[in-house]
Parts: structure tokens; C-alpha cells; sequence
């Protein structure tokens, strides 16, 4: 058996529809959309035209042209940073969040934003009151990750974004964890511009992601170049959205994206959720008989996402997933998974956890199997000291 429980750092497999239009994009398409008048560029248009529909019905956004098609997530949250927020603004975040957003954010703190990081509790949980006791007169945004990518710690992101608007700032959401997984509703929850990967829940390729940015939000493009449009201009168009995907498309990637939310949307977001929010608990329940173990994040399963991280008392995470791998093939990953604010907050410095995570093909034999993989591994490692 071959078991693969890392889909929170990009899902694999992709569903077999993916495949087909990643190479039915390369194979017959081959052309690049809005970069000529032939029908090879009008298709590809046309797809790229339908991958922004299937975003936004995904998300409930009412007007696709909001949406940008970046490289990932990261692309998505360094352009809704970098293009919204100027020297003099406060910005509140958490200490529950990826370097992705960590990083730009620290690089703008040099230029003159001025940057809160609230704590999060021990699991990994956001207090909104918290957060709402940081808001000041010159708060001009709150960038929040919907689910921990460390411990799967689901925020009130309803009760943030509430907090955020009575503020009168932006309301900026990393969807890296939660897009494909569970319902995301941008009108209804309140979100201004929300990042997300391709890559990981909504099923397309490496090299896929994407920004919404509500109507009301002014956004400066982070690079310029050609889009296909107002050619003779050598100011960069602000059109939406091909002002702010100058350069030539990852129409490949982006075909297989769409085919991704498809699948999505044909399946159902709520059946995804239950499959695996249910395999998540399924490996607590057995992991958390195992002697040793500890488990981090919510301990109500209602709060936690499809992420497990933990740790085996005096076994180190690295040559546990080592093992795991060798003599298993299962694939996790042990380390600070690119968020060592949230490692501080949970407690699990320098090393970091053991982090598994399912996915829409994983199979609760699958659990079974990894869970009894962890008893073998522990005691060859144990034997070995
Ligand atoms: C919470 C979170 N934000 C941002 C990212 C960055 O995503 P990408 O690799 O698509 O840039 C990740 C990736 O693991 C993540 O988990």
C-alpha cells in the first residue's frame, strides 16, 4: 500500500478529470489566452474564462472578474499585502500564521506599516476579543488563515471579520487550508480579498492560485507587463484582472484548476468535508490510544480541519516520518511547516509535530493502516536508542 497523508502541503492525486485537461490544455489547446485572434488563443481564453466562473461559484463570488489567477497562495497573499497597504498602516494578524503571509507582512514593517501579532491560545485558537482589543483609529486591515496548516485549528473567522468591518478596515483571509474543504462563502463571511492555492483542496496543479478582491477594494498591481491589452499604454492597465496577471498564463495549470473546483462542485463541498473531517478524527481516536502520543490543536473535533499534528514522547518527528516513509511508504511531514509562531503558540519548539493530513482519495484503511505503521516505526526507533 501506498499511503499519501501530506495534502496539506499539495493534494495528490488529483482526481483523473485534472490529468485530462492539464494535457488536453498542452495537447490541443497550446495557446495562450487573449495573445492572439486565432482559435487556439480564443479557447484558451474560453477556459480561462470558465476557471474564473468555477471560482466564483465556489466561493459565491457574484462578479468573476475579481478574481486573479496567481502562482500560489503565496503570490495571492504578497499581492493582497503589497498592493493594498501603504507606510503609516496598522495591520493586526495572528501568531497562528504561515511565513507566507508572516514574511511579507515583516518586510512592509520595515517600510512603515505597523504590524500587531496577536497570540492565539494554546490549540491554536483565535480569541476575536482578543483581536478586537488591538483594533486602533488607523487599523486598516486584519489577515487571518481560516485553518491552522500546523495544528488544523478552524478560526471564528464570522466573528473576525464582524470585528474587522465595524473597524472599517480590510478583511484579508489565507484560504490555504480551507479552500475545497469547507464551505467558504465571501459575501456572508465578510471577506475583501481571500488567497488560496490551487494546489492543495481545490485539486489543480503545482503552480496554481488565486485572489478575490471585493468591489470595493482598490488594489495596486505588484508587477507590470504585457496583458494582452492596452498595448499602446505604457502605464499599467488596472483592469480586472488582466492587469494584475501581466505575463503569459499557466493555462495548463489553470485548465486543470478548473477541473479541480468541477469535481468539487459535482461531489459537493459538504461530502468532502464529512469524508474528511471523519478520517481526521478516525486517526485522533487511534493515534490517541497509542502511549506517548500527544495531539495538538482543538480538542473538540467540531474546530479542528483536515490536519493532525502531533508528537511521540522522546521520538523525534523527522525520524518517525523517515520510517514512516522507508518502511511504509506513507508520506507526512515532520517539522515547523513554515509557521514557527504557531509552533511558539502550541508549544512545540525547536522540533515542531508530525503533521498528517488526508484528503478527498484517502480511506479510512488507509488511517488504520498509517496508525498502525506509527506503533512500528515508534518501537524500531525506540529499539534502536
Ligand atoms: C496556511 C498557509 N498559507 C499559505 C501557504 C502557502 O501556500 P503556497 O505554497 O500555495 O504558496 C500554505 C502552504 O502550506 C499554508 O498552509
Amino acid at each position: 500500500m501506498s499511503v499519501y497523508l501530506d495534502n496539506a502541503a499539495t493534494s495528490f492525486p488529483k482526481p483523473e478529470e485534472v490529468y485530462q485537461a492539464v494535457i488536453h490544455a498542452m495537447r490541443e489547446v497550446g495557446a495562450s489566452p487573449g495573445r492572439g485572434g486565432h482559435h487556439r488563443s480564443l479557447e484558451a481564453g474560453r477556459i480561462m474564462f470558465m476557471a474564473r466562473e468555477a471560482v466564483a461559484r465556489l466561493f459565491s463570488i457574484a462578479d468573476s472578474s475579481r478574481i486573479i489567477f496567481t502562482h500560489n497562495a503565496t503570490g495571492a497573499l504578497n499581492l493582497a499585502l503589497h498592493g493594498t497597504l501603504k507606510p503609516g498602516d496598522h495591520v493586526i494578524t495572528t501568531s497562528m500564521e504561515h511565513n507566507s503571509l508572516l514574511r511579507p507582512l515583516h518586510a512592509l514593517g520595515r517600510d512603515g506599516v505597523d504590524v500587531t501579532i496577536v497570540d492565539a491560545g494554546p490549540e491554536g485558537l483565535v480569541d476575536p476579543d482578543q483581536i478586537a482589543r488591538f483594533v486602533r483609529k488607523d487599523t486598516r486591515m486584519i489577515a487571518v488563515g481560516h485553518i491552522s496548516n500546523v495544528c488544523g485549528a478552524i478560526q471564528p473567522i464570522d466573528r473576525i471579520s464582524a470585528i474587522c468591518h465595524k473597524a472599517g478596515a480590510m478583511f484579508l483571509m489565507d484560504a490555504a487550508q480551507s479552500a475545497g474543504y469547507i464551505n467558504i462563502d465571501v459575501v456572508s463571511s465578510g471577506i475583501d480579498l481571500l488567497a488560496a492555492p490551487g494546489h492543495k483542496g481545490l485539486l489543480g496543479p503545482p503552480g496554481t492560485g488565486l485572489l478575490y478582491v471585493a468591489p470595493h477594494i482598490e488594489l495596486k498591481p505588484i508587477f507590470e507587463g504585457g496583458t494582452g491589452t492596452s498595448s499602446t499604454s505604457l502605464e499599467q492597465p488596472l483592469m480586472m484582472p488582466d492587469g494584475y496577471e501581466a505575463g503569459t498564463h499557466n493555462l495548463p495549470g489553470i485548465a486543470g484548476l478548473k477541473a479541480g473546483i468541477e469535481f468539487i462542485l459535482d461531489r459537493g463541498i459538504d461530502t468532502i468535508f464529512q469524508h474528511e473531517h471523519s478520517l481526521v478524527n478516525q486517526a485522533a481516536r487511534l493515534l490517541g490510544l497509542l502511549p506517548g502520543v500527544k495531539i495538538y490543536g482543538p480538542g473538540d473535533p467540531e474546530s479542528r480541519g483536515a490536519v493532525l499534528s502531533f508528537n511521540v514522547e522522546g521520538v523525534d518527528a523527522s525520524l518517525l516520518a523517515a520510517e514512516l516513509d522507508h518502511g511504509f511508504d506513507i508520506a507526512v511531514r515532520a517539522g515547523l511547516h513554515c509557521a514557527p509562531l504557531a509552533h511558539r503558540t502550541i508549544g512545540t519548539l525547536p522540533g515542531g509535530t508530525l503533521r498528517m493530513s488526508p484528503g478527498w482519495s484517502s480511506t479510512s484503511e488507509e488511517i488504520a493502516f498509517f496508525s498502525d505503521a506509527v506503533v512500528q516505526c515508534v518501537g524500531k526507533i525506540k529499539e534502536s536508542m
